[in-house]
Parts: C-alpha cells; sequence; structure tokens
C-alpha cells in the first residue's frame, strides 16, 4: 500500500513539473518566437520550412541547440539550414528554456 501511495505521489509530481516546464515554455515562445512562427507556431518562417506546432520535442530541443552553436551539423538534421536568424534567436535560452520551449511546441497544434 505504501508502494502505491509513493508510486501515486512521484507521478503527480512529475505531472505538475512538466506543467509547469510547459508554462515556461509558453511564455518564452511567446517572448521569443511567436512573431515569426505564428502564435499556436502554425506559420512558415521560411517558404521553405514547415510549421513547427506538434514538432517532437527532443528533436525540436536538438534544432535549437544546433541553431545555438552555430549550425553544427546534429543527425544530419541540419545540413541545408541558413542558421543566421535562428542563431540569433537561441543565443540567449538556457539549457531548460530550450527544453522548456521545445516541450511547449509540442503541445501546439
Ligand atoms: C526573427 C524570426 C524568427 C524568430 C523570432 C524565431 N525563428 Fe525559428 N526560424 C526562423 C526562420 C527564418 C527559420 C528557417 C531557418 C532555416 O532555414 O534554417 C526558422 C526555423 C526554425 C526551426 C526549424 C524548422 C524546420 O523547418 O524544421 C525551429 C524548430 C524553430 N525555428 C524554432 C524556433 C523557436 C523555438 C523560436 C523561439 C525560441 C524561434 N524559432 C524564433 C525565424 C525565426
Amino acid at each position: 500500500m505504501k508502494k502505491i501511495i509513493l508510486c501515486a505521489l512521484l507521478v503527480s509530481v512529475s505531472l505538475v513539473a512538466a506543467d509547469s516546464q510547459v508554462a515556461r515554455g509558453a511564455v518564452v515562445f511567446e517572448k521569443k518566437c511567436s512573431l515569426c512562427h505564428g502564435e499556436k507556431g502554425q506559420k512558415t518562417a521560411l517558404k521553405d520550412s514547415v510549421p513547427i506546432a506538434g514538432m517532437e520535442a527532443g528533436k525540436l530541443a536538438r534544432i535549437l541547440r544546433a541553431y545555438q552553436a552555430g549550425n553544427i551539423d546534429i543527425d544530419g538534421e541540419l545540413s541545408k539550414r541558413d542558421s543566421i536568424i535562428m542563431e540569433h534567436q537561441t543565443l540567449e535560452l538556457s539549457w531548460d528554456d530550450v527544453d522548456a520551449v521545445a516541450k511547449y511546441v509540442h503541445s501546439l497544434k
């Protein structure tokens, strides 16, 4: 019984943590991303790029970190990207900001 209660507690704590990360991501997104990617991540920033809403969070975080690092080609995902604009947008984001905004964007539809 104790174990079950402990498990339930741990699950609810991590759910709250995930929620607050998404909330933090929403703040970052509104301030730093929505101008070009749209309020709901629905716009295409460039003619040939895709709307980012719903993108898998791990992939998005990898892409953002690669932009931060000056377009180092991680997993071949960035080989054809022009990163100057996105490098500027991501330079000031902390590690946690990147994870948070990635989770928020993933939650958008
Ligand atoms: C000043 C406009 C601008 C802002 C602000 C901006 N972006 Fe971008 N973003 C772009 C452009 C332009 C591209 C396409 C760049 C390229 O081709 O590599 C892009 C590309 C991306 C991509 C890759 C999309 C794809 O095609 O796979 C992601 C992910 C992304 N941005 C996320 C973000 C996030 C998250 C933020 C906020 C931290 C942000 N962007 C802020 C203009 C912007």
